[in-house]
This record gives structure tokens, sequence and C-alpha cells, in this order.
């Protein structure tokens, strides 16, 4: 019996020495330590032993089970320590990995810049107000010293609702309604959509943004409206940038003068981008005409000013070098992504 003992330690020792799975750990346990296990089967022999041997073959039982016991419970926790390593191994996180980028948003460049403008206009004590792009031909034209037949209003023709109402084809509406509901002094600008039966092309587009402004108070002359200018240009495309008045008409404004940019690609020199001519045009602006100032019931012997109307879109191509209107009507990503 002794030798069946030790034969079982040594069997069952080899055995679990082999094996690294949970399952065939569990079946040798079974195998040899179970009800109908080896172990058990020589126990149940003990009956026919003298009462001598019992005793000793008893202890020597007892050993031999405590000893596989520990084996295998050495064994299984190497297996399960194994196991765990490796599931560590496979669930293992690289931070390494490039992360995937969520898409930020941003303004869009018009936008971008209308923030600049009102930004510098804010700072010089400006408020801003807005006015109708369904507009009756009364504060689009009428009001504006362009009665109906007047020939200013060809370079303007619009869509029209019905006679007398139509879309906007300038800004400079908001001046009369500003000037009817406001008393002097007045400091405004009004950004905001415009339209006219224009063809789509590099330069044109039926759909377009204009910034008016106005100011209107005792002592306002043209200096004023040239530094103004100037300052809004300086922080816009830089601090050595310069500005030009050119003599023009307007039937709402006298004198009047058409603003043009020092060419920020060759500053005044003369390139392909400023055709040659040193400087690109920019703005209408001028002096509030008289009558204009009378019709909206302030008087012109007392207060005089200034008014001006910025096209969106040519400042901020000329901002950031666009060479064709319609990419800032796509909504290409391609495009927008680069400012
Ligand atoms: N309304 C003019 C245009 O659309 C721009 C303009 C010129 C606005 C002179 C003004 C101004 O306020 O005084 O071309």
């Amino acid at each position: 019996m002794k030798e069946q003992l030790k034969s079982i330690e040594e069997r069952a020792k080899s055995e679990l020495s082999k094996v690294s799975d949970i399952k065939l750990l569990d079946e040798i346990r079974v195998r040899f330590l179970g009800k109908k296990g080896e172990l058990t089967g020589i126990l149940k022999q003990m009956g026919k032993l003298s009462a001598e041997e019992r005793p000793v073959i008893g202890q020597l039982a007892n050993t031999v089970r405590a000893d596989i016991e520990s084996a295998i419970a050495e064994k299984q926790a190497l297996i399960k320590s194994a196991l765990a390593e490796e599931k560590l191994k496979s669930e293992r996180i690289d931070v390494t990995l490039p992360g995937r980028t969520p898409k930020v948003g941003r303004p869009h460049p018009l936008n971008a810049v209308l923030e600049e403008v009102e930004e510098v206009f804010l700072g010089m004590g400006f408020d801003i107000v807005e006015g109708p792009e369904v507009e009756s031909d009364y504060y689009c034209f009428e009001a504006l010293n362009m009665p109906k037949h007047h020939p200013a209003r060809d370079t303007q023709d619009t869509f029209y609702i019905n006679e007398n109402v139509l879309l906007r084809t300038q800004t400079s509406s908001v001046q009369i309604r500003t000037m009817e509901k406001m008393k002097p002094p007045i400091r405004i600008i009004s950004p905001g959509r415009v339209y006219r039966s224009d063809a789509v092309d590099a330069t044109h587009s039926p759909i377009f943004h204009q910034i008016e402004g106005l100011v209107i108070d005792k002592g306002v002359t043209m200096a004023d409206l040239k530094g103004t200018l100037e300052l809004l240009m300086k922080r816009l495309y830089g601090e050595d940038t310069q500005i030009r008045l050119r003599p023009h008409h307007f039937p709402y404004t006298e004198p009047s003068a058409e603003v043009d940019l020092m060419c920020f690609n060759c500053h005044g020199k003369g390139c392909s981008m400023c055709k040659q001519e040193g400087y690109v045009e920019l703005l209408g602006a001028g002096m509030v005409h008289p009558k204009v100032l009378a019709d909206c019931g302030i008087d012109p012997e007392v207060y005089s000013g200034f008014a001006f109307g910025i096209g969106l879109e040519r400042i901020t191509m000329g901002r950031y070098n666009i060479n064709d209107m319609r990419l800032l009507y796509e909504n290409d990503m391609r495009f927008l992504e680069q400012f």
C-alpha cells in the first residue's frame, strides 16, 4: 500500500507539472483525490490492514493528499496569474496611438472679418443697427435722392416684390431709417445682406454683404471720414496701410468719394493684383447730402455728417487673398478649413 501511495503522489505530481489548463487541473484533482479517485480507493482498503499498519498508512495517505492538494493549489495560482497576465496584454490600451481629432467649427471668413470690423467700430463708440432686406422703394432709392428714373438706379437693378417693394440693393437704406428714429449725435454701422440682379462671376453675386456707416453731429468733416476709415483699414490690413480718396458721385452725398486701399501686394508700385493701379477700390463714401438730412428732419445748417458703404466680400477677399468671390458661398470645407 505504501508503494501504491507513493506511486499516486509521483504520478499526480508529474501530471501536474505538465498541465497548463484549469479544466485539466480539475480532472487531475478528481482522478486522484475525488470520491471515486485513486487515493479514496486505497483508503477504502484500510480495513484489510493490521492495527499497527493502519495509523502508519493513514498518516502517509494524509500526507500524500496534503502534498497533492498543495501542488494543485500552487499550479492553480500559476495558471490564474498567467491567464490574468494574458488578459491584461490583450486588453492593453496603446496610449501612443494618435487620437481622432474632433472637427472644430470656426467662423466663416465673412463673419470673421465682419466681427473684426464691428470690434473696431464698437471701440469708437458706434452702435450696430439692422434694417430690413425686403425694403420699400422709398428707403432704398427715393429718400437717398434717387427718384424714379434717376440714372443712378441703373447700376442697381434688383428683384421686385411689387412696384414699391423690393430686395434692397444697398444698406444705405438704413441711414434713412436711423435718421428718422434717432436724434444726432448719431454713430452707427449697419451690416447686412443686399441684392442685385447680377450674374454670378468671380467678382459678382446676386446676394452679397455691405457694412453701412453713418455719423451725424455738429462739425463733422471729411477729415473725420478719412480718419475713421483709415483707422479701420490699418486694423484690418496692418499699421502701414494707406488709403486714398478719389472724387466720385453718389446722389446722397456731397462731396462724394471712392476710397481705395494701397495694394497690400505691391505697396502702391503696381502689380497684377491691383491691375497695375497700386490701389484697389474698397468702398463708397461722402458727406451726407443736405437734402437727405433735411428730408429726415435734421437741420443741415446745424448738423453735418459722413456716410460710407463697404463691400464685406471685397475687404474679406483682400484680407485673405481670395481671388474668386464664389468660394465664399460654396461651403466647400477644403476652402473654409483654411481660415
Ligand atoms: N451704397 C453705395 C453702393 O452700394 C455705397 C455708398 C456710397 C454708401 C456712398 C454710402 C455712401 O453710405 O455715402 O455702392
